[in-house]
């Protein structure tokens, strides 16, 4: 309809401008026919009476029945066609003779006037006449003339003719500008759109193409290109001027204060599997406790910081009763922040879609750490089931067409694209807390295209690490149809743009109020000490875990029985505590795990142990986020061997425990943490000796070098903290939502031209 209107708006003054065109090249016509007309008719008309000339001259001297007669002459003339009649003149007066025709009433003072008028002309009842007046020299020497009256009706007739010609010829060629106007029309504004929106993108001024062909320039919207760059250069500008110079610190206040400018104050909806905060039931009464994840870690100040909702599944024994008759309750406890909107599972869903697809399928797949995944039929269609369910959620809990949702890892690879079928206008950020393997690995997975689909109805698509962003990229190359852009790290899938960018998560660096509070370093080291009836001159090395195959336990004790092999001085004098949260225990691979470390540990302390003396403390419970930071501050290193890790919080968790700037963190480098905290001891946690020589080298490291690593260790983290993290995504979000807006604006404007 709209097309129509802009055709109809090209093609209306077309066609009144072929109409006057027609009009005034048919005046014209006739004025430069009957032109050419008199002209030839004045050189026949001088030809005719030259040829008469003995004629009449003879007729005139003899006018005796004899000779011709004037009349029978000039009858024998006219009967060309072309001539209506003729008569002889003396110079002044009456005809002498004339054509039966003549007419009576045309005196020869008349047509002389009449032959030097423009156009000489004389209308006969029969029709319109030439009128010639044409001296001839005869013996008698009286100056004499011919008038020639030329029959003008067959100039009509041919002009007729021609002009209906030309009109066919003007028409015809009318039609045809018209018919290539609107094809040109038609081009140009999906041309047009095209480039608009691929210049919105920042792609520049490109005319659509096909994968991987060779992109062209449209140089007739260079202007508007022009326009539209500097003003998104302009809103940049601001964008970066109200986020400051990037040296300053990320506090949660910087990060409101973003929310407020660049989402307009918009609520954020977090989801994710596992929940901030769980009610159990414990002897009766109600007890709040935190998991132990990665995840919430990272995510749990962001949502204190930006308020809104955050979405998960309920979990606790008690957590039913203590939400709303909206599934909600208001966190945290003590002093409420935002909302959590807990989702209820069956246990069969919980079975499929977490323990089942999400942990025995999607986990060792993306860690790839040697433990076979396991893809079932039906934990497929609990985890798509669930998907749903929480897509569902979220469209409850969002206020507007367009929030703001923020989509936590491998759980809910599906959710994207069921979000964006119920929101169309809603800005998706996924981000995907585990590594992204190469496609190969990913090839394994039944469903990998419906992954990956599911993944592209994002806005944004977050991982750790750019090495991550790449792997995903080329599983997507390899699987779907898509177009890349390698340049703006974006895929175009079904005509949906999606960013993949790294965004390394990070932790909320302890304010100087948290760190105020912590018992010093030296009490640290005795409290823990006399806890776990270790002397005081135990050297102590931490891991801090969950019970889970991917974090290296295994190659972490191992490397500690090797140190006390080749290091014989630490027997009796250093120690592992090893931490390590029980997970998922409901699954085989799980168990056989935990009793596996527990065999191993047993196996060494009697190897090594002697009276008073434990190598390896297995410490296999839950510890409260405070606990956990006491044991950072007491301990002389920190081991973290993940054998494949997205980032290792627990890297991070030290570095900001250690403000004495004193203790030594080993670090995997299978670990995404490895790639920003360089001045650790990096080691390969498959080669125990490494390990072992790591570990020696940490508990024999002089106090100067550890402090010139930590301090530098502690800048990074302070600096990369997680409100910088949410910053990057969020303001990505923010330049998303601004890019959409004005391309929505470029579209309607489009609309209304046409
Ligand atoms: C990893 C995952 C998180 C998960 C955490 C704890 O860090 O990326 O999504 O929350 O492990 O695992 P769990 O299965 O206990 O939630």
């Amino acid at each position: 309809m709209s097309t129509l209107r802009l055709q109809l708006r090209f093609l209306l003054p077309l066609l009144v401008a072929v109409g006057i065109a027609a009009m005034l090249s048919l005046l014209l016509m006739d004025r430069m026919e009957v032109n050419w007309f008199a002209r030839d008719l004045a050189l026949r008309g001088a030809l005719v009476s030259d040829a008469l000339s003995d004629s009449i001259d003879r007729a005139v001297q003899e006018p005796a029945a004899s000779g011709p007669s004037l009349r029978g002459v000039f009858d024998r003339i006219v009967r060309d066609e072309r001539l209506a009649a003729i008569a002889l003149c003396a110079q002044k007066g009456l005809p002498l003779g004339s054509s039966s025709d003549y007419p009576a009433n045309l005196s020869c003072a008349q047509a002389q006037a009449l032959a030097v008028t423009t156009p000489p002309q004389w209308r006969l009842p029969g029709g319109r006449v030439h009128v010639g007046w044409y001296p001839i020299q005869t013996q008698a020497g009286e100056p004499m003339a011919l008038v020639l009256l030329h029959d003008l009706s067959f100039v009509e007739r041919r002009s007729r003719e021609t002009q209906l010609q030309m009109m066919a010829l003007i028409v015809g060629l009318g039609l045809v500008i018209a018919v290539i106007t609107m094809v040109v029309a038609q081009m140009s504004l999906r041309r047009w759109m095209a480039g608009a929106r691929a210049l919105l993108r920042g792609q520049g001024m490109l005319a659509p193409t096909m994968a991987g062909a060779a992109s062209v320039e449209t140089p007739e919207l260079a202007p508007l290109a022009q326009d539209l760059r500097e003003r998104l250069r302009d809103l940049e500008d601001e964008y970066r001027r109200t986020l400051g110079p990037d040296e300053s610190l990320w506090t949660p206040e910087r990060l409101r204060g973003l929310l407020q400018r660049h989402l307009r104050g918009e609520d954020v909806i977090v989801v994710s599997n596992r929940a901030p905060y769980l009610h159990e039931e414990v002897d009766g009464e109600i007890v709040v406790r935190r998991p132990a994840s990665g995840l919430v870690t990272a995510l749990e100040p962001v949502m204190r910081a930006c308020s809104g909702t955050w979405v998960a599944h309920g979990s606790g024994s008690a957590d039913r009763k203590t939400v709303d008759a909206a599934d909600r309750v208001a966190v945290p406890p003590e002093d409420p922040r935002y909302t959590l909107r807990r989702v209820w599972l069956t246990r069969e869903e919980e079975q499929g879609y977490y323990y089942g697809f999400s942990n025995e399928g999607l986990w060792p797949l993306c860690h790839v750490a040697h433990v076979r995944p396991a893809f079932r039929e039906s934990d497929w269609q609990q985890y798509r089931a669930v998907n749903q369910r929480f897509a569902e959620a979220i469209a409850q809990e969002a206020r507007g067409e367009d929030p703001v949702v923020l989509v936590q890892d491998y759980h809910f690879a599906l959710l994207p694209a069921m979000l964006r079928k119920l929101l169309p206008r809603a800005t998706i950020l996924t981000f995907w807390h585990i590594p992204w393997p190469n496609p190969e690995s990913f090839g394994i997975c039944p469903w990998r295209r419906e992954i990956l689909q599911g993944l592209l109805g994002s806005s944004i698509l977050g991982f750790h690490t750019r090495y991550h962003c790449k792997n995903f990229i080329e599983t997507v190359d390899r699987y779907l149809e898509a177009r890349i852009e390698h340049e703006h790290s974006s895929v175009t899938y079904r005509g949906k743009e999606t960013l993949v960018e790294s965004y390394p998560i990070s932790i909320a660096w302890p304010t100087p109020e948290d760190s105020a509070g912590w018992p010093d370093v030296p009490q640290c080291r005795e409290r823990v000490r006399t806890r776990l009836r270790l002397p005081t001159d135990r050297l102590i090395a931490v891991g801090v875990d969950r019970f889970d195959y991917t974090k290296g336990i295994v190659e972490r004790i191992n490397a500690v029985e090797r140190l006390l092999e080749k290091y014989p001085q630490w027997v009796g004098r250093f120690s592992l505590v090893q931490v390590a949260a029980p997970t998922r225990s409901s699954l085989e691979e799980y168990r056989g795990f935990q009793e596996r470390i527990e065999r191993l540990v047993e196996r060494i302390n009697r190897r090594f142990g002697q009276r008073g003396y434990v190598p390896v403390l297995l410490l296999a419970e839950h510890h409260e986020h405070d606990a956990v930071n006491e044991l950072y501050r007491a301990a002389e290193v920190c081991v973290v061997t993940s054998l494949h890790d997205g980032m290792n919080l627990v890297a991070k968790e030290f570095v900001a425990a250690r403000d004495d700037e004193q203790g030594v963190l080993i670090l995997s480098r299978f670990a995404g943490a490895a790639r920003e905290l360089r001045e650790a001891l990096i080691v390969n946690p498959y080669h125990v000796e490494e390990t072992a020589d790591a570990l020696h080298r940490a508990l024999t490291m002089p106090a100067a070098e550890q402090r010139e690593r930590m301090a530098s260790l502690r800048a990074i983290v302070r600096d990369h903290n997680v409100y910088r993290w949410a910053s990057r995504m969020l303001g990505d979000a923010g330049r998303w939502r601004m890019r959409e807006r004005i391309e929505a604006r470029v579209e309607r404007h489009s609309a209304e031209l046409a």
